[in-house]
């Protein structure tokens, strides 16, 4: 892996390279993306087509730096997400950091139908998270028993600042966001994300698939401001500061 900007640079440490920078108002809120060239986000509903062996050691390596990672509740059913599983060498640098072994997976959902059975929550090592309306959660955690956690964040529909506050009260100082692009573009609208993390993959796949965010305009725009650009076989590591 090496890195074009702002330095030139052979061999980059990815743990150094996405530290965490210090904060102490609120979590870090981060965004891992993958997109093809053309902007497609998924081939056939889903992403696993753009990545490649680097992409999966900046999405391990970002996974390994953040307390909770938060994704919505149709990414969990479009990539049939698992409990997240970092390997020894990781969970050791955890643990000296101070974080927990594993990240907690916290799961953004409205209608919050969940099937409890699944390895996502009878295999996690870390408590899910389940973060829902004050209308839906004391049926959900009624359902979930002590299978998962649940967050009520607003009265009908949930609060992603509140949210990501609530998992700051919780102890976490790093926030990874998975997407998807429904989750994406309500956190963006919200001026929720601190930094987007986007893989440019070297792809060109056509199709009519989603953007890395979905919904209504932005305004004004947001102008991001390049952190660094890393390269390995032609996929790009785009780090942007999004703060206005
Ligand atoms: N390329 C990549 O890096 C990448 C990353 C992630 C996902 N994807 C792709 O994205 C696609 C999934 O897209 P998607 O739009 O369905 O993803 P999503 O944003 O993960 O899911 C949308 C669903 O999540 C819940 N949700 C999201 N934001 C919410 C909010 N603010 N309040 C309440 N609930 C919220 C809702 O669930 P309920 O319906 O349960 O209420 C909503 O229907 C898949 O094809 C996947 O492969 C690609």
């Amino acid at each position: 892996m090496r890195r074009v900007i702002p330095d030139l640079s052979d061999d980059v440490d990815l743990l150094d390279a996405y530290a965490v920078p210090p904060r102490v108002d609120a979590p870090l809120v981060r965004v891992n993306m993958i997109s093809s060239l053309d902007g497609a986000i998924s081939v056939d509903g889903r992403s696993g087509a753009l990545g490649g062996s680097a992409d999966s050691r900046v999405f391990t390596a970002l996974r390994s730096l953040a307390d909770v990672i938060l994704v919505g509740a149709g990414t969990v059913r479009a990539e049939g997400y698992g409990p997240a599983r970092l390997d020894d060498a990781d969970v050791q640098r955890r643990v000296a950091r101070g974080q927990a072994p594993q990240p907690a997976i916290a799961v953004v959902s409205r209608a919050a139908a969940f099937d409890f059975a699944t390895p996502f929550f009878t295999e996690a090592i870390a408590t899910p998270v389940l973060v829902t309306t004050a209308a839906r959660a004391a049926s959900l955690a009624r359902e979930a028993g002590s299978r998962a956690d649940v967050l009520a964040v607003g009265a009908d529909h949930v609060d992603l600042p509140l949210t990501v506050a609530a998992l700051g009260d919780r102890g976490a100082r790093s926030v990874l966001v998975e997407g998807g692009p429904g989750l994406n573009g309500d956190l963006a609208r919200a001026d929720a994300i601190d930094e987007l993390c986007l893989t440019v993959s070297p792809r060109i796949v056509g199709g009519e698939g989603p953007r890395i965010l979905a919904g209504p305009p932005i305004q004004p725009p947001i102008e991001p401001r390049v952190m660094h650009v890393l390269e390995e076989d032609g996929f790009l590591f785009v780090r942007m500061s999004l703060r206005r």
